[in-house]
């Protein structure tokens, strides 16, 4: 495989000094793109070009994504200074507005959807015309969430801001197809980043061990594998496409036949269940232990 999948490309990531954008800023720089990143959090991002081995490949540049002036300076800035643009991940994220709904204020609900969502919109209509402009096409992904995707999963307006970035990537991958710019969105499961981890790590691992059924914890390098698979040319033909990278969070649904059973006994046995037809069951053991 290409040991650079992102030569001569430029991206723009957004909340890029911490979490899952760190982790895709230095991948990106691994794999030969040129970065700009946009935060609000300049001590993070200071961190972050010390840390960044091609430090000259990477452009910070402090920015709220929901301002939309700072948003088209930041898409402004990777031609500026990178001459071109491919790649726009529109990842910047808090938790938002919480409690219970009677209890939520309209300016922390509006704060949140102004956070989460309109910085998408932003980054999207920024970008898109920076990318029409060029005539190359380009990728733009959008950091979604599994919480936009059922519920249970976040607070209620981090879920459906959420759950309307996923549309929006829908929306704007048909809209977009033309000019051979993809848009994608990517929906974590629970990531061990600064954000996710908070002050209780300890809660956080416990709830995870209850309920993913893959064994490890997710990390920001999870979601930059997949934010660099849908920015290289590799996923050429994937468009509107809203991937979840969640160590089996949501395959597990609803859990009503494992969940309240710690040891799966309904593992224990194999056979045929005719329900209520009158005819019997036939079951047997298993063989080996049940996992
Ligand atoms: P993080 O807190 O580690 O990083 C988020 C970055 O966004 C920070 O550097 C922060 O300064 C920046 N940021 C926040 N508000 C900003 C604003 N208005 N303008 C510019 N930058 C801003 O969090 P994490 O976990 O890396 O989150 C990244 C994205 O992933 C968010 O959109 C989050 O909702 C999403 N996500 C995270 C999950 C997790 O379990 N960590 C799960 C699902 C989605």
């Amino acid at each position: 495989m290409d040991a650079a999948r992102l030569s001569d490309k430029v991206a723009v990531v957004t909340g890029g000094a911490s979490g899952i954008g760190r982790s895709t800023v230095l991948r990106f720089l691994a794999e030969g793109a040129k970065v700009v990143v946009g935060d609000l959090n300049m001590k993070a991002a200071d961190q972050l070009v010390s840390d960044a081995a091609a430090s000259d490949r990477l452009y910070v540049i402090r920015t709220d994504v929901s301002e939309e002036a700072e948003v088209e300076a930041l898409i402004g800035a990777a031609t500026d200074r990178f001459d071109r643009l491919d790649i726009v991940f529109n990842n910047a994220g808090i938790g938002g507005a919480f409690g219970p709904i009677i209890e939520i204020d309209v300016d922390d609900w509006d704060r949140t959807f102004a956070i989460l969502t309109r910085s998408v919109f932003l980054g999207i209509k920024h970008g898109a015309r920076a990318l029409i402009e060029q005539g190359h096409g380009g990728s733009i992904i959008n950091t979604a969430s599994v919480a936009g995707l059922a519920g249970g999963s976040g607070p209620q307006a981090y879920s459906a801001a959420k759950a309307a970035v996923i549309n929006l990537t829908l929306t704007t991958a048909d809209e977009l197809a033309p000019h051979r710019i993809r848009v994608n969105a990517i929906c974590p499961g629970v990531i061990f980043t600064p954000l996710a981890v908070g002050r209780h790590p300890e809660r956080l691992a416990e709830a995870v061990a209850a309920l993913q059924p893959w064994p490890d914890h997710g990390s920001g390098d999870d979601i930059a594998a997949a934010a660099l698979w849908l920015a290289s040319d590799e996923s050429h033909f994937v468009t509107g496409e809203a991937i979840r990278v969640d160590g089996g969070l949501m395959a597990a649904g609803t859990r009503i036949s494992s969940g309240s059973d710690p040891y799966r006994v309904w593992q224990r046995y194999a056979g045929f269940a005719y329900g209520t037809s009158g005819k019997p069951a036939h079951k047997r053991p298993v063989t080996g232990e049940p996992k």
